[in-house]
């Protein structure tokens, strides 16, 4: 393998520009050689070649693969094609980059990561929240016991979405194309760093409605859960509430409190200083993702990509692997599966 990896992508959606502009600035680095880009639309997928530096637009992933032989690839189609394209890279032997939810079901979740395994390539899913320097700082805190023992961790995603965020959308608001809704889609980020800092889930109870857009999958959920080390989750989710506010994530323990709105750092309350752990400094402008998708910096994408590039290079583990991506998707299905049976759910969840 050269030292140049050959990257590709698969999607040149909001998702697919934020992965491809990581990739940029890799290659930028020398790091990667931006190969092929694949999506439906012939002239948007050559514009979006062109915008990144790509080599060469396809409609045809096959063709791609076969004449770009890419050594990763990143995956950013609608959530039910996550499965099938990612399986495809991984058969022809490419590691595989696969976007959030990294499937629709652990079903398919499993599949993933056993013939990954099988075929011996890596596979990732990009959770970039997890590379964010106030993200870091708050595990490192807790993981180093700054707020005692861990007791209770909020999860709240309140944002909104009109309706024609859906209707314009071919996917998006059906149970066969986006999985779900709400939970799945937006509150997959601070889900996944709730079970991060907490740990694993023991068991949970949730209900789910559609109360705000005329969807199928929900725009409105809440959920109780316990973690195996005692500690009560708490996970609020909305693509309904007007007018849409910051993401939160809370951390209390015996003896402190982190308090995160939009990536930023709101509050840490300790009674007892951490030696040597330093909060992040704080940024000009806070997050506007629950307004605006495409408004997430590029920073944390670059990282978590530089991570998986470098764990091809050095065949180990990326930081975010099969294993971790699966964990917040464990999350919601036991959520939706709560919902519909009006019944808590013990984890962990097969399917
Ligand atoms: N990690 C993050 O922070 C983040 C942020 C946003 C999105 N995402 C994820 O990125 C993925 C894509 O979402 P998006 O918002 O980029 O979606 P999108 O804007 O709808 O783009 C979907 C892309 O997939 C292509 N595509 C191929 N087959 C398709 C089909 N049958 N139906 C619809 N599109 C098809 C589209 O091609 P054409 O345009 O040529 O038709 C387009 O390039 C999702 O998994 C989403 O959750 C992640």
């Amino acid at each position: 393998m050269s030292s140049r990896l050959k990257f590709s992508v698969v999607g040149t959606g909001v998702g697919g520009g934020f992965i491809s502009g990581a990739a940029s600035t890799l290659a930028k680095e020398g790091l990667l050689e931006l190969a092929g880009v694949v999506a439906r639309n012939p002239a948007k997928t050559e514009a979006f070649a062109r915008k990144y530096g790509f080599r060469s637009a396809y409609t045809d992933l096959n063709e791609m693969l076969r004449v770009e032989k890419p050594d990763i690839l990143a995956v950013s189609v609608p959530h039910y094609m996550h499965f099938p394209v990612a399986l495809e890279a991984i058969e022809n032997g490419v590691n595989v980059l696969v976007d959030k939810p990294m499937c629709i079901n652990l079903r398919e979740a499993d599949e993933l990561i056993r013939r990954a395994e099988r075929r011996g390539v890596k596979l990732g899913v990009i959770l970039q929240s997890r590379f964010s320097d106030t993200y870091r700082f708050v595990k490192e805190l807790t993981d180093k016991g700054g707020l005692g023992k861990l007791i209770l961790g909020e999860a709240v995603v309140e944002w909104y979405r009109t309706q024609e965020y859906y209707a314009k959308s071919g996917w998006r608001g059906r149970w066969a194309t986006e999985g779900g809704g709400a939970l799945i889609n937006q509150a997959i980020h601070t889900i996944d760093l709730l079970v991060w800092v907490l740990g694993e889930p023991a068991r949970l109870w949730a209900k789910v409605d559609t109360v705000g857009h005329d969807i199928e999958v929900e725009d409105l959920a809440a959920a109780i859960v316990e973690f195996k080390n005692g500690a009560l989750g708490v996970i609020q989710a909305s693509t309904a509430t007007y007018p849409g506010l910051p993401t939160r994530l809370e951390i209390h323990g015996l003896k402190g409190t982190v308090i995160v709105e939009g990536d930023e750092l709101k509050s840490v309350q300790l009674a007892e200083e951490v030696e040597g752990l330093k909060p992040p400094a704080r940024k000009a402008e806070g997050l506007k993702s629950w307004e605006r998708p495409e408004a997430v910096p590029l920073e944390n994408h670059t990282r978590l990509l530089r991570d998986f590039v470098e764990a091809v290079v050095e065949d180990r583990k990326p930081y975010v692997d099969g294993y971790e991506g699966r964990r917040s998707l464990e999350v919601i299905r036991a959520i939706y599966k709560s919902s519909s049976t009006g019944e808590p759910v013990n984890l962990p969840l097969k399917e």
